[in-house]
């Protein structure tokens, strides 16, 4: 893809959170209607999220304003650990969010396509429109992850989800990494829709995969950028061998 992304270093996994609190919150406060903010699964957002639920960081979050949604979820029950929004709502949301400004991709369907088909309504109807437009951004903070693999959200390398330009969202059956349980995934042109995407990335562990990142292009986790903002990769010192 096309737009730059950004690189900023930070110490430790707790001055990534802090950082990441601090452009959502910048972000939050540039706009004064509705805020759209998509989050994310795996481990690197909890710290962000046990942040958000402090009293210092969350009464700088107007959250009568503020809807919540996630980019990509694994096909489990809200009970089930590994599922992202429950994080994300047992760490901060349920106590602090507005219950109907909580948007979580349903798991309870028969199979990962009828949630994803439910979450493109959903995410239309809030939008207001079928069709993107560049000019007015679905979501105003998108928060992502990157993957051993290179993947980001549920779009895994080489998987027809990343290729798809028609839906918003999509099942995908199979994952390529751990947990190795179906996925529902927003696609390449609503994770675009941001006034800002941040990519949070922590840990020695994610070296190698950075390194391949800046080599090749056609990873999927390249292939994600804002196309009305900025688009940042947020890292700690480990992840990038300082
Ligand atoms: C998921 C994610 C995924 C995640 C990356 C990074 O459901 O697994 O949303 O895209 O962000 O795999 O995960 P870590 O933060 O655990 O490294």
């Amino acid at each position: 893809m096309t737009q730059k992304l950004q690189r900023i270093v930070v110490a430790d996994p707790a001055a990534l959170a802090v950082a990441a609190a601090g452009r959502m919150v910048a972000r939050i406060h540039a706009n004064s209607g509705r805020i759209a903010i998509c989050l994310t699964g795996g481990s690197s957002p909890k710290q962000l999220y046990q942040l958000l639920a402090t009293d210092d960081w969350s009464r700088q979050i107007p959250w009568g304003r503020v809807h919540w949604f996630i980019g990509d979820e694994r096909f489990v029950p809200p009970s089930d650990a590994r599922n992202n929004m429950a994080v994300a709502r047992e760490t901060f949301l349920d106590r602090l969010a507005p219950k109907e400004h909580i948007h979580p991709i349903s798991t309870d369907t028969a199979t990962p396509d009828e949630s994803a088909e439910r979450y493109e309504r959903e995410l239309k109807s809030f939008y207001g429109a079928d069709d993107l437009d560049p000019k007015r951004p679905l979501f105003d903070f998108m928060l992502l992850g990157v993957g051993p693999d290179g993947h980001t959200a549920s779009m895994f390398p080489g998987y027809p989800a990343l290729s798809e330009t028609k839906r918003w969202v999509t099942g995908v059956p199979q994952a390529h990494v751990e947990p190795f349980v179906p996925r529902v995934t927003l696609t390449l042109p609503p994770l675009a829709s941001c006034r800002e995407m941040l990519f949070e990335v922590a840990g020695a562990s994610k070296r190698a995969i950075l390194d391949k990142l800046s080599k090749d292009e056609s990873l999927p986790a390249n292939q994600a950028r804002s196309i009305a903002g900025e688009s940042i990769l947020l890292v700690d010192r480990a992840a990038v061998g300082e």
